[in-house]
């Protein structure tokens, strides 16, 4: 199937990949996992919402955990590069008849949350409370040493769809995978706009949903770490995928599960990717390499099972993939 052009310029510019707004059943479970095993940092608590960031974030808050009756993912967040962006991407949604509006978002400048042609919910915004810088203060990392927030990668039932629009928005696909033979579709694709391997990527499934968000870490010692903590504290059973080198990406991984099952995945050491001439690197959906170079497939629940998007509705793929799952 056709590879997306690069687009060099966007209608309007999202810079990375910032933040994710979950719904959570109860608050304190979910705190005792991100803040208490994980080591994200508690930046504010407002009754029973929490703002929770990583140590090379300045930023207020990647990650917002809401008490809700139900498990849900309220919205993604794209940083964009100027105020102006987020009038552009007001007008860009409107030409489209797509769902937009300004709100106002706590500790978050002019915030426009839009709604994707998939159904997607997400938020764009420029100016975001800045916090003490706790790079350099060693005595705060915690559990897995999270850096900043990585990616999200979210199930899509209409893939080649939503790979053509994020294209047009200035995402640029650094690896791929692909059914083989003449007529072989895209059943995953990667896409970035900072400069490493995505920010977005997209899976094929049943979706709108959140697949996982991703927080970027020092090195795989951190995850093996990690691991050994989870294991000896009662959090075996949210381990669900490696540790692992990804073919795709070349990053070391983990998958864990919240207690809500929300899936966030601790990931080090991809590649950059700025190179206005980067050409897409394609895997094979048969090629046991490309979800774990050292050849393990990936469980059916990572196929399976994810987040969906609060009062959205979610729809089954266009066609299914013949992906390799552990038996
Ligand atoms: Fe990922």
């Amino acid at each position: 199937m056709p590879l997306p052009k690069h687009v060099f310029s966007p209608p309007f510019n999202i810079v990375r990949s910032s933040h994710v707004v979950l719904d959570v059943t109860d608050i304190e479970r979910s705190l005792a996992f991100y803040e208490g095993t994980l080591g994200l940092i508690v930046e504010d608590r407002v009754g029973d919402t929490a703002f929770l960031r990583a140590v090379e974030e300045r930023q207020h808050h990647s990650l917002v955990l809401r008490k809700s009756a139900a498990p849900a993912c309220e919205r993604i967040g794209f940083k964009v590069g100027s105020e102006e962006d987020i009038d552009k991407a007001a007008t860009f949604f409107k030409a489209r008849g797509l769902r937009h509006a300004f709100v106002d978002v706590p500790y978050q400048g002019r915030t426009l949350q839009v709604t994707d042609p998939f159904g997607m919910q997400i938020e764009l915004y420029f100016t975001m409370e800045k916090r003490e810088r706790l790079l350099q203060l060693y005595g705060r990392y915690q559990g897995v040493h999270a850096q900043r927030l990585d990616h999200f990668n979210v199930f899509s039932p209409e893939l080649q769809d939503a790979v053509d629009f994020y294209a047009l928005l200035g995402f640029r696909m650094t690896e791929y995978t692909e059914e083989d033979g003449a007529t072989g579709r895209i059943v995953a694709a990667w896409m970035h706009r900072k400069g490493n391997v995505h920010d977005l990527a997209f899976t094929n499934g049943r979706g709108p949903r959140l697949h996982h968000f991703a927080y970027w870490v020092p090195s795989p010692l951190n995850i093996i770490h990690l691991c050994d903590v989870m294991a000896s504290t009662g959090y075996l059973e949210n381990m669900e995928r490696g540790p692992g080198r990804h073919g795709i990406s070349n990053a070391f991984f983990l998958y864990v599960r919240d207690p809500d099952g929300h899936r966030t995945e601790f990931y080090s050491s991809d590649y950059q990717t700025m190179d206005p001439d980067h050409d897409a690197i394609r895997w094979s959906v048969r090629d046991p390499r490309r979800q774990t170079l050292w050849g393990q497939p990936a469980p059916r629940t990572w196929f399976e099972e994810g987040s969906a998007f609060a009062g959205t509705p979610v729809r089954d793929a266009l066609f299914k993939a013949d992906v390799i799952i552990a038996a």
